[in-house]
């Protein structure tokens, strides 16, 4: 057999093989094999050594035709598999679409951030800042800065967590006076801020205490701050929460922070003040303190009470979803029954 038909019984069996091959991996051993140096090709070709030099350039082109073809042999074929194992690819990650989806359970805020986002809303639309305080408070700022020293018996209303004998659990949302106004700079304006927070108390759980809890606090301060505006804002968020022709009144208290100190009533929701069992039949409901900030209030936070004054209040989301909504035990906001918690779906 001389070299051309060498040639041309590689090229069909090679030609017969690549055509058989259906896996990119083995075409790719075909082709390093077929026309790599150790491969037949080069084998055939190194016999043109012993060829006549004139029969040499025409077998030389016969191979490089054979070498072509299978070149492009290769190619092909490779090419199809690639179209065959796509397509199989496509099939097998085909998605149907028609499928009914599977439903995705959609939560609601819990209801007494339902509440706390209706009062940050309202002060929002005021002007005033939303501010947020550490829960892991300082003595000095929960107690003494609010003009509560050491042994001052009104420490006594509120039963603490004490960490160290200068760290505690927060037992309000007072502090964040403190620490706000000792960074706001009067030159550029009044302060206006609310604090929501979470507080702390040393008390045993019931019906109506948790030892967590929450409360919003709010301070302005400003050069002309009356006890007027405190009243007006006050009404403002008893409205708000509670309903538009709701009513408030003050009545003379006692916290360390403020002088003048009041309780505040809001005119009952249910009844709408004539008396019934959600008033205890007076008409009124408890539902904050406030007050105008104690003079030593402003001078240790570092602001001149000659100058600027204002007025404060601290109020309960928990007792206000619980007025509002008729839930009658406190815990059921922190046992976190879904149950519980999805009839205040914000939906209604
Ligand atoms: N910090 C008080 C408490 O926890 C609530 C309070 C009352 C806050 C009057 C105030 C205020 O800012 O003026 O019982």
């Amino acid at each position: 057999m001389n070299l051309q038909e060498k040639l041309q019984r590689l090229e069909q069996q090679a030609l017969a093989e690549i055509k058989q091959t259906d896996n990119l991996e083995k075409i790719n051993k075909i082709r390093v094999h077929l026309l790599g140096k150790k491969g037949p090709i080069t084998e055939i070709l190194r016999g043109m050594r012993d060829l006549p030099k004139e029969q040499r350039p025409q077998v030389g082109s016969f191979a490089n035709a054979v070498r072509d073809e299978l070149t492009a042999a290769i190619a092909k074929q490779k090419e199809q598999v690639e179209l065959i194992l796509n397509s199989k690819k496509l099939e097998r990650e085909a998605i149907d679409v028609t499928l009914p989806g599977v439903p995705v359970k959609a939560g609601t805020p819990h209801i007494i951030m339902q509440v706390i986002d209706q009062i940050e809303k309202l002060f929002l639309g005021m002007g005033y800042q939303v501010v947020d305080g550490p829960e892991v408070e300082e003595d000095h700022y929960n107690f003494e800065m609010m003009n509560l020293p050491k042994d001052h018996p009104a420490r006594d209303m509120q039963d603490t967590f004490y960490i160290t004998d200068q760290i505690l659990m927060r037992t309000q949302t007072s502090p964040v006076q403190a620490r706000t106004m000792e960074k706001h700079d009067f030159s550029q304006g009044p302060l206006k801020m609310i604090s929501p927070g979470k507080v702390y108390r040393r008390d045993t759980d019931d019906a109506t205490h948790s030892h967590q809890f929450h409360q919003v606090e709010g301070l302005v301060i400003d050069k002309h701050v009356t006890m007027a505006d405190l009243k007006g804002t006050l009404e403002k968020i008893a409205q708000t929460v509670f309903g538009a022709k709701r009513q408030i009144r003050l009545r003379p208290s006692y916290f360390p922070f403020t002088e003048p100190s009041v309780e505040v009533d809001v005119s009952c929701f249910k009844c709408g003040g004539k008396g019934c069992q959600v008033c205890k039949q007076t008409g009124w409901i408890e539902v904050l303190g406030a007050g105008m900030v104690h003079p030593n209030v402003l001078k240790m936070a570092g602001v001149d009470p000659q100058i600027f004054g204002g007025f404060a209040f601290g109020l309960g989301p928990d007792r206000f979803a619980m007025l509002k909504y008729g839930v009658d035990d406190i815990r059921d906001f922190y046992l976190n029954d879904v149950r519980v918690l999805e009839q205040f779906s914000q939906k209604e």
